[in-house]
C-alpha cells in the first residue's frame, strides 16, 4: 500500500519502520523537510517536501501529530484529503483531570467533521510507539482494533493494521474511537501510577476467536 504518515516523531517513525518492513511504500513528512529526510532515512522510507506532498498519492494517510495540532493540518490539506483514508492515532491526554478529556467526545469524531469527505479510522492510538513498532508480545499478537463508519476504509486499515503484526479486530464505528481514546488514556495513567516502562498495548483474553 502506498502510506502517507504526517508525523515524524516517536509514532511516526514506529508505524514508518513497521510499515517499510512489512513492504509498504511510506512517505513521512514532518513542520520542516529536514526533519522529515532524516526521519525517513532512519526508518528506510521516504521524505515529503510538505504535507500535501506527502498525501497526494496516498492511499492510507496516517496522522501522527499532537492532538492540538490537528485542526492545523487538516486545515491546510483539505480538499487534498476528500476520498482518503485517515488513521488517526491521536489521543487527548489530561494527567491530572482525565474527566476532562473523557467528554463523551473523540478526536476521530471531529476529524471526520473537519474533512467530511474523507474516511476517519481510529487505530494504534491505544499502544505505545515501541509495541507499534513491534506488535507481539511472547508470540502473542496484540490485539489491533479499527473504529470507523466507512466499511471499505475499516478493512483497508485492518489489512494495513495485520501486516505490520496485530491482530486485527473491527471495533465497530467511529463513535467506539471514544472507547479507544479511552484505552489510549488509561494506558499512558498506567504507565505514570505504577512507573511502567511504556511499551505496553491491549489484548483481549478469554475465548475471543484467536488461535495464537
Ligand atoms: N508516543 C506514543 O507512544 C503514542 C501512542 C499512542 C498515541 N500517540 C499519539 O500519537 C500522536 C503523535 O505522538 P508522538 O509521540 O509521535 O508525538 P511526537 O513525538 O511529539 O511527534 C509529533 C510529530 O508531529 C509533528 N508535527 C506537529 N505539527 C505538525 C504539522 N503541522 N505538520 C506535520 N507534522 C507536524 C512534529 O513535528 P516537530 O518535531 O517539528 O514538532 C513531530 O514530528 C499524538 O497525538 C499522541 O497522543 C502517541
Amino acid at each position: 500500500m502506498r502510506i502517507a504518515i504526517i508525523g515524524s516523531g516517536n509514532v511516526g517513525k514506529a508505524l514508518a519502520t513497521a510499515a517499510t518492513k512489512a513492504g509498504h511504500h511510506v512517505t513521512l513528512s514532518a513542520r520542516s523537510p529536514e526533519k522529515a529526510r532524516e526521519a525517513a532515512q532512519a526508518t528506510k522510507s521516504h521524505a515529503a517536501s510538505s504535507n500535501r506532498d506527502a498525501v497526494k498519492d496516498a492511499e492510507l494517510v496516517v496522522l501522527a501529530v499532537p492532538a492540538d495540532k490537528v485542526d492545523e493540518v487538516i486545515g491546510s490539506l483539505s480538499p487534498e484529503l476528500d476520498g482518503k483514508v485517515i488513521i488517526d492515532v491521536t489521543n487527548r491526554i489530561d494527567t491530572n483531570d482525565p474527566g476532562k478529556v473523557l467528554d463523551g467526545s473523540s478526536m476521530s469524531e471531529h476529524i471526520q467533521k473537519k474533512a467530511p469527505k474523507a474516511h476517519v479510522v481510529k487505530a494504534f492510538n491505544y499502544a505505545f510507539a515501541s509495541r507499534m513498532a513491534e506488535p507481539k508480545v511472547n508470540g502473542t499478537r496484540l490485539d489491533g482494533f479499527v473504529a470507523g463508519d466507512d466499511e471499505s476504509a475499516k478493512q483497508k486499515a485492518l489489512q494495513f493494521v495485520e501486516s505490520i503484526g496485530f491482530r486485527p479486530i473491527d471495533a465497530g464505528p467511529l463513535a467506539m474511537a471514544r472507547s479507544l481514546e479511552g484505552m489510549g488514556l488509561l494506558n499512558v495513567l498506567l504507565q505514570i501510577q505504577n512507573n511502567w516502562p511504556w511499551q505496553s498495548g491491549w489484548k483481549l483474553t478469554g475465548p475471543t476467536g484467536d488461535k495464537e
